[in-house]
């Protein structure tokens, strides 16, 4: 039911922008709703997974969408990859304040678009971008567009209202793990493809974060040797970046049987199983006692980015990937970082630049360079998003996706 003083925007859905003006659902307890009231939409028309607490399930529920205003845009969402960044908010490892949308990495058509946008219209397909773009902050200036400055105030951003009236943000300002997403036009990415959704919502986060990883931040050239521990979404997208860049050896690393068996499906030359030993003196042992030009951390645990060191050559380039504990360190013996010129490096969303790295990523598909259809390995329905959380933590699924 809407409150009293309620603004109710009635053409849903739209296809023109809606009304200009501030929305009053920013500073105040005034309704603001996209279209008829949730109890009008029925029970599948939108509704959102929430993570409302640590040690909850995430809630799937109808909610009303959030007005876009402004610059912001109404994306129905086709398909969402599920990350592993999601799973951490729920463990609590990664900031996100609940109640929280969670979600992503998708891809879906702008329905509606905020007065002031001019970047997509109405019925464009867009990848959403989890750094957003805004072409003209200090970073973007300086083509550092995975640091745009908007990224932060957009972290956790109201994004929907619940059914008692209270209002819930969305992971990144994005919230895919649900119907419909406003998100701001700096998030949206323009795609012209007629590849299926669901590879397209990947790139969304973890491909552009694994290939960008192997080819932005740690620039892999021809005839390099390569090291990547941790082989789920991300870590394969690594794999591919460094297959395509003409790594010669490419050492995957992971437990997971399924996980070694689709890094070697998709360009990795070796799979190690740490069951076997220490995989760091696996791959010494097979690259001559000397270690790898770029050794990979794709799973977010600092004994195994110490581990990545331990794989690292002399001269070479160690890459952190994986996202710990929001209050880990690391402790690294600093003479040998001098003395053998070692570079230890942060790789934040592969340093990509979305707007020029989204296009290139799908021609790499379209020509057959870079599979994504291996990667996914589940589908679930929304209503199922927690069973995706459980395959992931099984260990059953390369990448699910939310279809
Ligand atoms: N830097 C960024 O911008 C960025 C962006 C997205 C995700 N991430 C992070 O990247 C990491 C990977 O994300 P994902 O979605 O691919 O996760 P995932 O759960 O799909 O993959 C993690 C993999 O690590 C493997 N693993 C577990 N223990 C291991 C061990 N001891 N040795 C080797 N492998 C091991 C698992 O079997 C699994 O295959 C997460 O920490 C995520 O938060 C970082
Ligand atoms: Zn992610
Ligand atoms: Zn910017």
């Amino acid at each position: 039911m809407l409150e009293a003083g309620a603004v109710v925007l009635t053409s849903w859905p739209g296809r023109h922008p809606i009304p200009t003006g501030s929305n009053p659902a920013r500073t105040d307890a005034t309704v603001v709703s996209l279209g008829p009231s949730v109890e009008q939409w029925g029970d599948d028309v939108m509704r959102a997974a929430i993570f409302v607490g640590p040690g909850a399930e995430l809630s799937v529920e109808t909610v009303e969408p959030w007005a876009a205003e402004g610059r912001e845009v109404v994306v129905r969402l086709e398909a969402s990859g599920v990350c592993h960044s999601d799973l951490s908010v729920m463990d609590g490892n990664f900031p996100g304040p609940p109640p929280i949308v969670l979600g992503h990495e998708g891809c879906g058509i702008v329905e509606w678009v905020g007065p002031e946008v001019t970047r997509v219209r109405v019925g464009q397909r867009v990848i959403l971008s989890l750094s957003p773009v805004c072409g003209v902050c200090w970073h973007c200036l300086r083509n550092e567009t995975h640091l745009c400055e908007l990224g932060m105030p957009l972290m956790a951003a109201p994004r929907v209202r619940r059914a008692d009236g209270s209002v819930a943000n969305a992971l990144m300002g994005l919230g895919t793990f649900a119907d419909v997403a406003t998100v701001h036009e700096a998030s949206c990415i323009p795609v012209e493809t007629d590849l299926p959704s669901e590879q397209l919502a990947l790139i969304g986060c973890g491909v552009t974060t694994g290939l960008g990883a192997a080819l932005n931040t740690a620039a892999v050239r021809a005839g390099d040797t390569v090291a990547v521990i941790g082989c789920g979404g991300v870590g394969t997208s690594v794999i591919q970046g460094a297959a395509i860049a003409g790594a010669s050896y490419i050492y995957a690393v992971d437990p997971v049987a399924l996980k070694r068996d689709t890094a070697l499906e998709l360009g990795a030359t070796h799979a190690i199983d740490p069951a076997d030993g220490d995989p760091v003196e696996q791959v010494k042992a097979l690259t001559g006692g000397r270690g790898v030009d770029h050794a990979f951390e794709v799973v977010g645990n600092t004994e195994l980015m110490t581990q990545a060191l331990g794989m690292t050559r002399r001269g070479g380039a160690t890459i952190l990937v994986g996202v710990p504990r929001y209050d880990a360190t690391l402790s690294v013996p600093v003479l040998p970082l001098i003395t053998q010129d070692r570079t230890i490096r942060g790789s934040y969303y592969g340093s990509s630049r979305s707007m020029r790295d989204f296009p290139r990523f799908i021609d790499l598909i379209e020509t057959g360079r870079l599979d994504l259809a291996s990667m996914i390995t589940k589908r679930f329905a929304l209503d199922d998003v927690n069973d995706a959380f459980a395959a992931m933590r099984s260990g059953e699924a390369v990448r699910s996706v939310i279809v």
